[in-house]
């Protein structure tokens, strides 16, 4: 092998790498790490270097047998913990382009196929969701599947039932028996911003865009977590019909679905060449912002479904069809102003204040500048012109500055020392990229404490949100946990917004979270580095606050689950004296302190569940709490450290790997046995 020889293949199996990993990233975790566009360009290079070097596809033989049994290369999103299905016909990708050229070639390469001189296309938006097949038979929603990896996808009936406009019930159409709908669930900006908004006051880290919010809360493992989540579907697309005769074209079975009432793309243009079809794409850019659904290109397909299937298909995406992909917007403006929020731990967000600017259909007055090295690195200062793009159309951010415009007299932004909310000299901590403000008196930091301990992740207070919280944090009738305990009548009516009925509704709602679980409120004290999870580890190997607090290093250490640093936390948090106190008062509040179970209860304690197949004497939420409320601990895989396997039927691979390992198998009706047996 020449020497250039090795260096390509060298790149290639490299790009292979960093692709492979940004295809993990995105289809398996739902957090891409770059954006769509650059993702865009490695797969280019990567497609174009294994035309040129390796199109038998030499090095997959040679370095993915065991990485990757993926028979089409469109990623793969499948999960252990979802049930698969063979898709009946495959979900390809497409191939995508931002090359007006390009376009023209793909034109080019299909006429030539057919010997013609035009051919009539249909022009539709992209729609940027989350692939979805659903099969009905006999008109009847049986299955919905993911895109998995091209053949096989999970599936996640279950987690779309509660979507509105998903069609469940077709059956008074004349539907072919057997049909396979192609859609794309989203979620509406609206619904992203909201969930948004909460993660952004509990200080968890935000979604970066629709896309990804979507593809997680279609992947969650609890179907009632999905369901307080609003997604919605748009269909575009045939897979497998029996018989295959029903549609003739992509048009008509367009036509088809908004005649069943199903939800269809907007915008869906026959055109009787690629002129046309170009012409289309422009005008659809321009509306493309007044969909509900996220969009990020048009999708130029042969409306001819018959010479769709003579055209075929790489093993990749069909011939047939291509994606224009537009250009992600950026605007040029002002940056007014920057200002701080201060979260609960205290840290400080810097958060730019621009001149309002016209952005991907939405007016933009703010973005996020994530912290000071951010700024320092990026030399942003106030009354620079900037450029703003939306992340994944969604999350504005600064992307650069315009040198050039900089006026003379500008200086270099100072990071403020002092908080902006109550003037305590701000502190980094080693390794932190964030300023804190350290102060326990902070007004700001309060209210966010508050409001994530009355939030629904935590000890699920009905009726005490933000505003709430501010009047009684600037009123200084509340200043920490405990006085929200104290609460009386007059207080709340004091404030404004508040009668008779709403105030005894908060009072009876905060009355009802004393007999919340104990890890809501260990949870709910936003000890750092404790989250849900490590709060329920807590609560099942401690049983009390009280154990939790006088336990040691060691004892914590040795759970599974908690590390070193959230040890620490966790001994720093206890021995600080206004933590005692605060805990002490809860205590007299008549808060539950302890876990709440007879002398059998903890029987579970250290057995791991694992749960496989479709459970039908409860849902997968209700088993798992089952067993944590006996001190059991859920996992979704199997190991030698799996105690227990529950399953339901249509069990698979899990079955047959607990079975191999000598893992104890248990039917619901054993495991109802097993619950009776240790008198519950
Ligand atoms: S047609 C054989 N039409 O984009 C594949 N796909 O990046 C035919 N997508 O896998 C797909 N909007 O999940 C088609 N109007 C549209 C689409 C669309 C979004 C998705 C689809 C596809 C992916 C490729």
């Amino acid at each position: 092998m020449k020497k250039e020889e090795g260096e390509s293949f060298e790149r290639l199996r490299e790009l292979k790498k960093v692709v492979r990993k940004h295809d993990e990233n995105y289809y398996r975790l739902s957090s891409p790490s770059i954006s769509d566009q650059a993702y865009d360009l490695l797969k280019k290079e990567l497609d174009a270097l294994e035309q040129e070097i390796d199109p038998l596809g030499l090095l997959d033989q040679e370095s993915d047998r065991e990485e990757s049994d993926t028979p089409i290369d469109v990623g793969d999103d499948r999960l252990d913990s979802f049930q698969s299905h063979k898709h009946r016909v495959p979900m390809l990708s497409l191939d995508n382009t931002y090359d007006k050229e390009e376009f023209f070639e793909f034109d080019q390469r299909l006429r030539k196929i057919f010997d013609c001189n035009t051919l009539p296309y249909v022009v539709e938006p992209k729609i940027d969701g989350v692939a979805i097949s659903l099969t009905y038979i006999d008109g009847k929603l049986s299955l919905a599947t993911t895109r998995g990896n091209g053949v096989e996808g999970d599936i996640v009936t279950q987690n779309l039932l509660h979507i509105e406009n998903l069609p469940t019930d077709l059956s008074s159409f004349h539907l072919p028996p057997l049909i396979e709908i192609r859609g794309e669930i989203f979620m509406n900006h609206q619904e992203f911003c909201r969930i948004n908004e909460e993660r952004e006051r509990l200080e968890l880290s935000l979604y970066a865009n629709p896309r990804n919010l979507a593809a997680g809360t279609v992947k969650l493992l609890d179907p009632k977590e999905s369901r307080k989540r609003k997604l919605e579907i748009v269909l575009y697309g045939l897979g497998a019909c029996e018989p295959n005769t029903y549609f003739s074209k992509q048009s008509s079975f367009h036509q088809a679905l908004k005649n069943w009432g199903a939800p269809i793309v907007e915008f869906l243009q026959s055109v009787s060449n690629a002129d046309e079809a170009w012409e289309s794409i422009l005008e659809l850019e321009q509306l493309r912002h007044q969909y509900a659904y996220p969009t990020d290109g048009a999708v130029i397909k042969l409306d001819s479904l018959e010479m769709q299937a003579r055209a075929g298909a790489t093993s990749k995406a069909p011939r047939w069809a291509i994606a224009y992909k537009f250009e992600s917007e950026r605007q040029e403006t002002l940056l007014e102003d920057i200002i701080f929020q201060v979260g609960r731990t205290g840290t400080i967000t810097p958060v730019a204040c621009l001149q309002p600017v016209q952005l991907a259909g939405t007016i933009v007055s703010r973005a996020s500048l994530h912290n000071a090295d951010e700024i320092a690195r990026k030399d942003i200062r106030i009354g620079d012109q900037v450029m703003v793009e939306k992340a994944g159309e969604i999350i504005p951010q600064v992307i650069e500055v315009i040198f050039e415009k900089r006026k003379s007299d500008s200086t270099p932004f100072k990071f403020p020392v002092h908080c902006p909310a109550c003037s305590a000299q701000l502190i980094r901590l080693d390794g932190e990229a964030a300023w804190r403000c350290p102060s326990l008196e902070c007004t700001n930091q309060i209210m966010a404490r508050l409001e994530y301990f009355a939030s629904r992740g935590c000890m699920d207070i009905e009726n005490l949100g933000e505003s709430v919280i501010k009047q009684l944090v600037d009123k200084k009738i509340v200043s920490k946990i405990s006085d929200l305990y104290q609460l009386t009548l007059e207080h709340l009516l004091s404030l404004e917004g508040f009668a008779e009925k709403s105030a005894r509704n908060l009072l009876e709602a905060l009355e009802i979270s004393k007999k919340q679980d104990l890890w809501r409120l260990l949870c709910g004290l936003g000890i750092k580095h404790v989250g849900s999870a490590a709060a329920k580890d807590l609560a099942r190997n401690f049983h009390s606050l009280e154990r939790i607090s006088s336990t040691s290093l060691e004892e914590l250490i040795a759970i599974d689950g908690i590390g070193d640093i959230m040890a620490q936390s966790i001994l720093s948090f206890f021995n600080a004296e206004v933590s005692r106190s605060e805990i002490e008062k809860l205590e007299e509040f008549g808060l539950q302190t302890e876990v709440s179970l007879g002398d059998q209860a903890l029987f579970l304690q250290d057995k791991t569940f694992v749960l496989t197949g479709s459970l039908t004497m409860y849902t997968r939420d209700e088993a798992s709490a089952k067993i944590e409320a006996y001190g059991g601990k859920v996992s979704s895989s199997v190991s030698k450290k799996t105690s227990y396997l529950l399953a339901g039927p249509g069990a698979g691979s899990k079955l047959a790997k607990a079975e191999s390992l000598g893992i104890e198998i248990l039917s619901e009706e054993q495991f109802e046995e097993l619950l009776d047996s240790m008198g519950r």
